[in-house]
């Protein structure tokens, strides 16, 4: 195995900083906190830390609209403080991969203060700036120069009253995006870049990259008759010279520096793209997250939430597997800071919790890619019980439930919307202990702790060799251990059935076959019968007395050798 492809056998672990350990008793997690916590991490065996932002941000989007890339903001730390994570991390053998937000920067980030002082700045270029629609006055409805949506809902286009002139924005108001057709913008970038690296950090996590690249044209996108008058954010992707600036970036900060990871968050990527993002010859980034598998139960938008068709998740992750097997490398994830949480989205959350969440952990991780895990998904972490909309704190999902109340829907089916998808249930507090606070803060935290915590916690998790934590330990170890699960085929079985996941992996002699029951019944295990007389490598119940049933939410990993 060369060098530069130490990532296939990696698992890389996701800290949301806000979230996951307070200091100082301000209610905000920050990275003395992380470096706190880093003995955990190292028991559970991660390779990679990927941080979600840190950088000073007037935190609009919770760190994602940054005013500054060089400095760490006072709410997470300082500098001093990074550089000691990355020295407390290389320690333990845990690499460290910064959020890298270059799609947009903040609105009070210094080159777009300059570039908002009017249309002969330096920098004004620097942006997205158009006239009103020809024909139309500044400020008029529909006077946006053209009809595409932020992610946040309304306009992706703010009028600046000064000049006449609107600027885009994908995201919030707060979140302009950088003209990346620009070269002195992709310099600064670059250069950025390179600065942390000498900084000692060992990659980057690229905020909707595929979004840099915009056809410079500016065209209206077709609407969906839902959401007139504004289309989705989603069609202002993988632009024409997307490969070229990835190239670039590629030649200007990454080449000639080892064991580094990039990887690109791409939202509306297609495999033959992401195959062409991840081939090492290429010279991209080593893998994509793509959002197909958890845009599944998405119907017209995130907010109307349909039921999960197994087979529809099936076809998407197997084709997903087959369209990288020779070329590219895929990650894998369930979770993030912006999906609700897995147990409570594809598994039960009640009684089956601890039988769900191993299996969807089990079925996830034996995938070939390279796996994710998000804070707090390792205990089985669920959704949060927001009662009003005052619990919640995510500017998506407080835009979206004024926009939807203003449009006449019903509050109650807006609330639920937001329970169900919103992404405040990633971002309640890691549950550290039964105490109150859950150990996250001596403080008052910043969005309230999941009352649950008095049962799921680390240190109950610790405690019990049966619990969800102790499962996530073996699948870590599995993949570092087991080269088939790193660098075996993979072959999807029962694809038809709606109730069973089930799949092959081979290397060499060596075979894996995964199971996975989806639902709360008993359910038929297709061609586990053969495998009786195979070593059962791991699973969530006792060993079975009849192969050819799975029990409610039961995973088996069965392994044979020649
Ligand atoms: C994707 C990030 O994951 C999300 O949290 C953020 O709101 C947007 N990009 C904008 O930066």
């Amino acid at each position: 195995m060369t060098d530069d492809q130490w990532f296939k056998s990696a698992v890389v672990y996701q800290v949301y900083p806000r979230s996951f350990q307070d200091s100082d008793g301000d209610g905000i997690g920050d990275v003395p906190g992380v470096i706190s916590r880093l003995d955990y991490l190292q028991q559970l065996g991660i390779d990679v830390l990927w941080l979600s932002p840190i950088y000073t941000s007037p935190q609009d989007d919770n760190g994602y609209d940054i005013s500054d890339y060089q400095d760490i903001d006072p709410v997470f730390g300082t500098l001093a403080d990074v550089d000691e994570l990355v020295a407390q991390a290389h320690t333990r053998g845990i690499r460290i991969v910064m959020d890298l937000v270059v799609n947009h920067t903040s609105d009070e980030h210094a080159w777009f203060v300059d570039a908002r002082s009017g249309p002969e700045s330096a920098k004004r270029d620097w942006y997205w700036w158009r006239p009103p629609r020809d024909g139309m006055e500044a400020g008029a409805p529909g006077a946006e120069p053209t009809n595409w949506g932020s992610a946040f809902s309304g306009p992706a286009w703010t009028l600046d009253e000064a000049s006449g002139e609107y600027y885009l924005h994908l995201f919030s108001r707060k979140q302009p995006d950088l003209n990346w057709e620009n070269a002195a913008v992709r310099e600064a970038v670059y250069a950025m870049m390179r600065r942390w690296l000498e900084r000692g950090v060992d990659g980057f996590r690229m905020d909707v990259i595929n979004f840099i690249s915009k056809d410079p044209a500016l065209p209206d996108y077709p609407v969906s008759p839902s959401r007139a008058p504004y289309a989705e954010p989603g069609q202002v992707s993988c632009g024409p010279r997307i490969h070229e600036f990835l190239q670039e970036m590629h030649r200007a900060v990454f080449a000639g520096r080892d064991a580094l990871l990039t990887v690109g968050e791409m939202p509306g990527v297609t495999i033959e793209e992401a195959r062409l993002f991840t081939d090492p010859e290429r010279a991209e980034v080593d893998m994509v997250f793509q959002f197909e598998h958890v845009d599944i139960d998405h119907g017209d938008g995130k907010w109307d939430v349909r039921p999960l068709q197994l087979t529809a998740l099936k076809a998407s992750f197997g084709r997903w597997q087959a369209g990288l097997a020779e070329r590219g490398w895929n990650s894998l994830y369930w979770n993030n800071h912006d999906q609700p949480r897995v147990v409570s989205r594809f598994g039960d959350d009640g009684e089956h919790r601890v039988h769900s969440a191993k299996m969807l952990g089990t079925v996830l991780h034996l995938h070939r890619g390279t796996p994710y895990v998000y804070e707090g998904e390792e205990l089985g972490m669920t959704n949060a019980p927001f009662a009003a909309i005052e619990d919640f704190r995510d500017i998506e999902s407080l835009n979206h439930y004024a926009a939807a109340i203003a449009a006449g829907q019903d509050q109650d089916h807006v609330l639920g919307a937001l329970r169900t998808m919103g992404r405040d249930n990633a971002r309640t507090p890691m549950q550290w202990d039964g105490s109150a606070h859950a150990g996250f803060t001596t403080g008052t935290p910043w969005i309230a702790v999941n009352p649950n915590h008095a049962e799921i916690n680390v240190e109950a998790a610790r405690a019990d060799p049966d619990s969800v934590l102790h499962h996530y330990r073996r699948l870590i170890e599995l993949r570092h251990t087991e080269p088939v699960v790193a660098h075996g085929d993979f072959e999807m079985r029962m694809a038809d059935d709606e109730h069973v996941y089930a799949f092959v992996r081979r290397l060499g002699d060596v075979a894996l076959f995964v199971l996975g029951n989806f639902t709360g019944a008993e359910a038929a295990a297709g061609e586990a019968a053969e495998w009786a007389d195979a070593e059962l490598l791991l699973g969530n119940y006792d060993a079975p007395q009849d192969h050819g049933t799975l029990r409610p939410w039961e995973t088996r990993v069965y392994r044979r050798d020649g």
